[in-house]
């Protein structure tokens, strides 16, 4: 139920126009934790109430870093594309979401 709140709730902001996405380029050596808290954080927010560090449910197949980066680089139907995120920032944001990933 809260992850479909967390669907509509990006849709919605899709569709009224959000394009930030596209342009987001991270500051040269930015961690992951600053990736996520200026680019990822408004639509993966915790996805548990007790473990405040958990943002992905990724499933155990999935949760590796081609994955990741390919999905940050090239996004899919909801999920925008961070054609920006490049090279050692992108390591760092993919290193981040795997490491606060809780594999179904
Ligand atoms: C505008 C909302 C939005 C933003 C901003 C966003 N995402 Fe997503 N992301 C989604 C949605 C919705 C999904 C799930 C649906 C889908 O895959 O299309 C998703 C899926 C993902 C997945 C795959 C999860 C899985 O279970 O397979 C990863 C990894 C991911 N996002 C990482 C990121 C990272 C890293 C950032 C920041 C650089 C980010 N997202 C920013 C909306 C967003």
């Amino acid at each position: 139920m809260k992850k479909k709140m967390l669907y509509v709730a990006a849709a919605a902001v899709v569709l009224s126009g959000c394009s930030g996405s596209k342009d987001y380029t991270p500051a040269a050596g930015a961690s992951g934790k600053d990736i996520f808290a200026q680019a990822c954080i408004g639509c993966h927010p915790s996805i548990s109430e007790t473990e405040l560090t958990t943002f992905w449910e990724i499933s155990a197949d999935n949760a590796t870093t081609a994955y990741v980066t390919d999905k940050i680089t090239q996004g899919s139907l909801r999920m925008p594309s961070f054609p920006n995120i490049k090279g050692a920032e992108l390591e760092a944001i993919a290193a981040f979401v795997l490491k606060h990933n809780k594999s179904k």
